[in-house]
């Protein structure tokens, strides 16, 4: 049992379990891009575990980076606009596979296809290690996929509830 603020986790996903999904989809992605060298963005803080244990297991040249995606209101309306922050790279022509920790309303996922394409890459994949399929209801294809997980709350590995769990080697999910 993990003790995190108020609420209270119990195991869920062993870490042997993630290092399998990471290795395929590592495995995967290297077959997909052939000779090509992808770039890989991890979106941070959640997806730092991930894009470690990934390209430790990417057995090609590849290059990484790392964003955060802010919000700040529009001044003329309500709408919650995104912006990338920590990008200093030029992406133009490149092939660039998105990782993330997990996908749950896909908005995140939206909001990072509209920035990326705006910079003209070549090509633009997702990759996430967790996905809720019951609660994501966007068009966008997520290219690779490590887990899938019911509609739970979970921490660890990089996943954190209000700050804290990030540092668990395995998941924990929220005690019913
Ligand atoms: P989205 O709803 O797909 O946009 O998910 C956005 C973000 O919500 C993820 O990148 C996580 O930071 C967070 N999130 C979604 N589900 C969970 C969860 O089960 N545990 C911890 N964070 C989550
Ligand atoms: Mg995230």
């Amino acid at each position: 049992m993990l003790q995190l603020h108020d609420k209270q986790f119990v195991p869920f996903i062993s870490a042997q379990e993630i290092h399998s999904a990471i290795v395929s989809m590592a495995t995967k992605v290297a077959a997909d891009f052939g000779e090509e060298v992808p770039v890989f963005i991890g979106v941070l803080n959640g997806s730092f575990m991930v894009v470690s244990d990934f390209m430790k297991h990417y057995e090609k040249p590849c290059e990484v980076s790392f964003v955060k995606l802010a919000s700040y209101e529009g001044i003329a309306s309500t709408n919650n606009v995104k912006q990338l922050i920590g990008l200093n790279q030029d992406l133009a022509g490149r092939s660039v596979v998105i990782i993330e920790d997990i996908v749950d309303t896909g908005n995140t996922i939206v909001a990072l296809k509209a920035l990326f394409e705006d910079l003209k890459v070549k090509e633009l994949k997702f990759a996430t290690l967790f996905l809720k399929p019951e609660v994501y209801d966007k068009d966008i294809k997520i290219d690779y996929i490590g887990i899938e997980i019911p509609n739970k709350f979970i921490v660890g590995f990089g996943l954190d509830y209000n700050g804290l769990g990030r540092n668990c080697p395995e998941i924990y999910q929220l005690k019913e």
